[in-house]
């Protein structure tokens, strides 16, 4: 059924016309290649915010915005969520501290205007799952740290395996209240 939906939602974006990238910022659809002009790659998970540099003809030249430590690149000083892998090589801008900017092409059917739409699937996923016995909390309502600790127990309470676990761990911490942060910069 997931991937029914899954390949239905490309499906819907593959007949949208993206040959123009017209936003500023953008969202990684599902999690995409970010190549460097020095030919390495980075790993972008899904609902990643991207600023675009320049708009090409079926890429775009974009900044990803994180906390580094060692190939692992996070939304926060604190490291709750990861958001981009390096390959060895990738070389990351310093911004201050460990705080980097990530450039690179991008292929533009990965990339929506629409920050919701990316989580449509894991939302629907989550109603189903978690208003069983009680109303669902918005995401936005928590911290990352809170839903971590939070879905502990709700975890057995669900009966959710740990595939699923992460799969929805990733949605309520993406859009927790201090999670995936804009690309202010
Ligand atoms: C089998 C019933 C059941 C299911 C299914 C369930 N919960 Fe709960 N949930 C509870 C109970 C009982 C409590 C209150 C007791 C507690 O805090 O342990 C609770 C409390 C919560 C709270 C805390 C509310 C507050 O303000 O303190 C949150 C948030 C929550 N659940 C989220 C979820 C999420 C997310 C899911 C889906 C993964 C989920 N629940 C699935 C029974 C359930």
């Amino acid at each position: 059924m997931k991937n029914v939906v899954k390949i239905i939602a490309t499906f819907v974006l593959l007949l949208g016309t993206f040959s123009q990238v017209n936003a500023d910022e953008l969202f990684v659809f599902q999690d995409a290649q970010l190549k460097a002009d020095n030919g390495k790659s980075a790993k972008i998970f899904l609902g990643v915010p991207v600023k675009v540099k320049k708009d090409m003809d079926t890429s775009a030249k974009v900044s990803v915005y994180g906390f580094l430590d060692g190939e692992n690149v996070y939304s926060t000083k604190n490291k709750e969520l990861l958001i981009a892998t390096l390959d060895k090589g990738f070389k990351t801008k310093t911004i201050k501290g460990n705080e980097v900017e990530l450039v690179g092409t991008i292929e533009k059917e990965l990339l929506t205007e629409n920050g919701a739409e990316v989580w449509e699937e894991h939302e629907e996923f989550f109603y189903e799952m978690c208003t069983q016995c009680h109303a669902a909390q918005a995401p936005s309502h928590h911290t990352m740290i809170e839903w971590e600790a939070l879905m502990l127990p709700m975890k057995g309470f669900a009966k959710l395996d740990d595939e699923e676990n992460s799969y929805l761990l990733r949605y309520l911490k993406s859009n927790a209240s201090n999670g995936l942060v804009k690309t202010k910069h």
